[in-house]
């Protein structure tokens, strides 16, 4: 499909971007990895990194890095392998790296740079988040992989923070796990209120929201920042990023043997919020037996795996979706 200019999935403004793109010769796809990894400077990993029992698998990660490095084994220019792919620290200089020496038969260094770059695009403004990012982390192992990366975004207007490899895997989840925080800490708030009569958290967070250090005045002009709509009664965080992603930190800390109260409580609270708000509804409506449920959120253009992931134990089979941003449902 991408071949044919025609974009494999959905997401806004993609059609066009490859369609363009691929006609411009800028892009093609390939599932030769040797052809691949022999005409390019840098090979970034982006495969999935699914939840398994609470760690991250990496069986796909380990997957492409033996590839790669079977296909680096033959080649004699200097080649960048970068993880894109959200993995916990001490992945890409761990499993990783080890992978693709091994295959290759190659060491780190004269033949080999190495990079780990955290994506930070969510899906549905996709396009926009990578195009117009905050922010480019780039974690390197040594300064030749570095240069070879800020070549890569040369062209990108702002900051580029170079960091090492673990810093970088840790940047990622840091973000995630702020956001899943915020998420929480809104709705266990929201549950209070909703036990108080006469309480409201949607009106107490405008007003929380008009905190200077959480909206700044700018030339007479209020911002309103993006952060804001985390703050914000929902049904929690969903999706296929932050549910993963504080589970895997919770359990890399489990394994370092580092309590991670917070965090632990972040899930709790999330875990419990589906149910809150179904019983609100089911309060509200009499019960959902014989009634027809409209979903609203992208969660439907995944199929049935996001939606069965919050799918509450109901005699009428009733799904809630959860993780979506009151904004973008
Ligand atoms: N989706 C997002 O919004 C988002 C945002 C930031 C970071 N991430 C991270 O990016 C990574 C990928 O996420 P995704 O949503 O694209 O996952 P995904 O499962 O939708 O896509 C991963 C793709 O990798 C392919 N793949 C697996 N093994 C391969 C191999 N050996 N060679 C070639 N292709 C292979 C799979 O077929 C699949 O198409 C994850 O670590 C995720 O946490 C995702």
């Amino acid at each position: 499909m991408i071949r044919r200019g025609e974009a494999p999935f959905f997401e806004p403004g993609l059609d066009k971007l490859v369609a363009e793109t691929v006609a411009s010769g800028a892009l093609t796809a390939t599932v030769d990895l040797h052809a691949a990894v022999n005409a390019t400077d840098v090979t970034l990993i982006a495969v999935g990194t699914p939840d398994h029992d609470g760690h991250i698998d990496l069986s796909q990660i380990t997957a492409a890095s033996t590839g790669i490095g079977e296909a680096l084994r033959s080649k004699t220019a200097y080649h960048v392998v970068a993880v894109k792919s959200t993995v916990v620290p001490g992945t890409t200089d761990g499993p990783v790296l080890r992978a693709v020496e091994k295959a290759a038969g190659k060491q780190l260094g004269s033949d080999i740079g190495l990079c780990m770059n955290p994506e930070f695009l969510r899906e549905g403004t996709a396009i926009e988040d990578f195009m117009t990012p905050d922010r480019i982390v780039i974690g390197a192992n040594d300064a030749r992989s570095a240069a070879v990366f800020a070549k890569l975004y040369e062209k990108f207007d702002c900051p580029k923070v170079v960091v090492s490899l673990r810093n970088a895997e840790f940047t990622k989840y840091a973000s995630n796990a702020l956001l899943a925080t915020l998420i929480s800490y809104s709705n266990e708030l929201a549950g209070l209120c909703e036990a108080t009569p006469g309480a409201d958290l949607e009106t107490v967070m405008d007003g929380l929201h008009l905190d200077k250090r959480l909206s700044p005045v700018s030339a007479g002009q209020r911002i309103r920042p993006g952060i804001l709509s985390y703050l914000r009664p929902s049904s929690g965080y969903g999706g296929s990023c932050l549910p993963k992603d504080v589970a895997a930190l919770r359990a890399f800390a489990r394994d370092k043997r580092v309590a991670t109260p917070m965090l632990d409580a972040v899930a709790a609270v999330n875990d419990r919020r589906p149910d809150s708000v179904l019983d609100m509804a089911e309060a509200r409506i009499g019960g959902f037996r014989g009634r027809k449920v409209g979903v609203r959120g992208t969660g439907l253009q995944v199929g049935n795996r996001r939606l069965a992931l919050f799918a509450r134990r109901d005699p009428c089979g009733t799904y809630l979706p959860t993780g979506w941003r009151s904004d973008r449902l």
